[in-house]
C-alpha cells in the first residue's frame, strides 16, 4: 500500500530544499516532462478576466520561479501566449548553475531557459514581449502549413522557427523536438489543450498542481481539456502547504 505523503510547511523551507522536492531526475536520457498549474478550489483554471492571476498566491509564486530555475526549457501553448502578457523567463544565473553542479536541474552558464511556444498556425505577434524580451532565443514549434510570412516575422523578431508537423503538431512531436536540441527537463506551462493534448498522449510524467484557496464559479474550464477521455494513474510526490491555505501537491506518473 503506498504511504500518502506528510503536508509541509512551505515556510519551513529553504530554497535549496525546496528545489530538492522539484528535483528533475539526474542526467536523464529522456526528456522529463512536467506540467504545473494553479486552480481554485472548485477547480476553476482562470479566475476575473479570463486569466490565471487572481489565483496566484505568494505560495504559486513562488515555487512558479523555482520550476523555472529548475527547467531546461518553458513550454507553452499558444492559447496562454496570447492571454496572459508572457515575458521571457527571469531567473538568477548563481543558483541556476548552482542546481546544474548538483544535477537536478538549471543550467551550467546560468542562462535562462527559452521558453518554446506550440503553435500549428504561428500567430503570433513579432513584437510579443515573449520574442522580444527574451535573453534565450524563444523556440516557435509549428508547421510547414503556417504561413511562411508569419515565420519568416518571428524569425526577424528573434525567435527559432521549428516546423515540427505538416498542418497539425503531434503531441509526441513536441518532447521529441526539444530533446533533439538537448532541453530536456521540461516545464509546461500550460494551457489546458496543450496539456489535454500532451496527457492524452501519454507523455506528461509528472504534474505540479497549485490549489488557491478560493471558490471561483462560473464557467471556467480545468486544467486540461481533449477530445478524447483517458485515465492515467499519477501518485503523490509531496503535499506543501502555505499558511494562507495554499496547498501545493506534485503527482508523479506511476
Ligand atoms: N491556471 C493556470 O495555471 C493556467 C496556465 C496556463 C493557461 N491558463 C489559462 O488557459 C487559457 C489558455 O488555454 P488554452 O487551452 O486556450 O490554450 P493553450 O493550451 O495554451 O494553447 C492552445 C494552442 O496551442 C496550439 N497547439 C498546437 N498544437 C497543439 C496540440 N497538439 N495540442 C494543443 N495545442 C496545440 C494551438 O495554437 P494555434 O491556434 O496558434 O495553432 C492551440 O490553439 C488562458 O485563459 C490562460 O489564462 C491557466
Amino acid at each position: 500500500m503506498q504511504r500518502i505523503p506528510d503536508a509541509i510547511q512551505l515556510t519551513d523551507l529553504a530554497n535549496e530544499k525546496l528545489a530538492d522536492l522539484y528535483a528533475y531526475p539526474p542526467d536523464p536520457e529522456r526528456s522529463w516532462l512536467r506540467v504545473n498549474f494553479v486552480s481554485s478550489i472548485d477547480g476553476a483554471v482562470t479566475g476575473t478576466g479570463g486569466v490565471s492571476e487572481v489565483l496566484g498566491t505568494p505560495a504559486d509564486k513562488r515555487v512558479f520561479h523555482m520550476l523555472r530555475e529548475l527547467a531546461e526549457v518553458v513550454l507553452v501553448g499558444a492559447g496562454t501566449v496570447r492571454a496572459e502578457n508572457y515575458g521571457g523567463a527571469q531567473t538568477d544565473p548563481r543558483f541556476r548553475s548552482a542546481l546544474y553542479a548538483r544535477g537536478i536541474g538549471g543550467h551550467p552558464a546560468g542562462d535562462p531557459p527559452p521558453i518554446a511556444i506550440v503553435t500549428a498556425s504561428a500567430d503570433l505577434a513579432p513584437d510579443h514581449r515573449v520574442i522580444t524580451t527574451a535573453r534565450t532565443p524563444t523556440l516557435v514549434l509549428t508547421t510547414a502549413a503556417a504561413p511562411t510570412a508569419r515565420k519568416r516575422a518571428l524569425a526577424d523578431a528573434g525567435a527559432e522557427v521549428l516546423e515540427v508537423g505538416d498542418h497539425l503538431i503531434a503531441p509526441q512531436a513536441v518532447p521529441a523536438a526539444l530533446t533533439a536540441r538537448g532541453l530536456r527537463r521540461v516545464l509546461c506551462e500550460g494551457g489546458p489543450q496543450l496539456f489535454g493534448s500532451l496527457a492524452g498522449a501519454g507523455v506528461v510524467d509528472e504534474v505540479c498542481l497549485t490549489t488557491a484557496p478560493l471558490l471561483t464559479g462560473g464557467s471556467a474550464r480545468r486544467i486540461s481539456v481533449s477530445h478524447e477521455e483517458f485515465a492515467r494513474q499519477m501518485m503523490p510526490a509531496h503535499v506543501l502547504f502555505d499558511t494562507d491555505g495554499t496547498v501545493l501537491t506534485r503527482w508523479v506518473r506511476t
